[in-house]
């Protein structure tokens, strides 16, 4: 191998070919600005144009490039081949979900998650438009500006062995965007969330490991929102015994 190249492993599956998937080398141009994503562009332009794989922003945005760089969750376009020289670098997709083709994820079972979380604003009184702005002071945006950076890239779900043994618990970034509507004052829906949150796969399917949070491209912290999700369960238990159940 010259200097100047790299050798760069990637998983590849064609269900119409392959039975199983397996791991491919392509030896690729080493600059040291290039990234994970820049390699497998290199790859698909050069070398093999069947390779597949989603991306689309290339800067931590939209959160389509997660992929596993030598076994951790990573976003391609914010991992550097600089970064493992000497050590190689293998990429996989992303772990705890089903290969759809090469490095493609099945990613829909976490897209359903989301959306059952009713991640919208939630309101049992009505504000017309000409009320005006519905103003919220910086100590209440504080609350849940954190939990809103999320791209849904799905790595703390490749991340969490939780979801990785049993994927009917709801995982790390579902329960924080529910968080996140929670802690925004402009809502009222918690309680139409409650019985997610409360449930056996909800924030008490959820053990703590916390690599989750190590792995979040965005400091998003999901482990910190669901151990505040069981905070508001836990109160919700003892509410309930002291008085009858909210109607929904
Ligand atoms: S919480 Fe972080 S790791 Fe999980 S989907 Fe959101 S941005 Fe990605
Ligand atoms: S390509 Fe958009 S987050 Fe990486």
């Amino acid at each position: 191998m010259s200097e100047s190249m790299i050798r760069v492993s990637v998983q590849r599956y064609r269900p119409e070919l392959d039975e199983a998937p397996f791991t491919q080398d392509f030896e690729v141009p080493y600059e040291e600005d290039m990234s994970v994503i820049d390699a497998l562009h290199y790859i698909k332009d050069n070398i093999d144009g069947s390779l597949s794989y989603r991306w689309s922003c290339r800067m931590a945005i939209c959160g389509s490039c997660g992929y596993m760089v030598n076994g951790v969750p990573k976003l391609g376009c914010k991992t550097f081949l600089r970064d493992y020289l000497g050590k190689g670098i293998t990429v996989e997709s992303l772990a705890n979900f089903p290969i759809e083709r090469d490095l493609v994820a099945d990613i829909g079972d976490f897209v359903e998650k989301l959306e059952e979380v009713k991640p919208y604003i939630i309101r049992k009184d009505a504000i017309e438009i000409s009320d005006g702005e519905h103003l919220q002071t910086p100590a209440q945006l504080t609350r849940y500006r954190q939990y809103s950076l999320c791209i849904n890239c799905g790595l703390c779900y490749a991340a969490c062995p939780q979801y990785g043994l049993n994927n009917e618990f709801m995982g790390p970034a579902a329960l924080t965007l529910l968080h996140r509507y929670n802690q925004d004052s402009r809502d009222q829906g918690r309680d139409d969330r409650i019985d997610i949150v409360n449930a056996e796969e909800g924030v008490w399917g959820c053990t703590f490991v916390g690599y989750c949070s190590e792995v979040c491209p965005k400091g998003v912290d999901p482990a910190a929102a669901i151990q505040q999700g069981k905070v508001e369960s836990s109160t919700d238990f003892v509410l309930s015994k002291l008085r009858p159940r909210r109607s929904k």
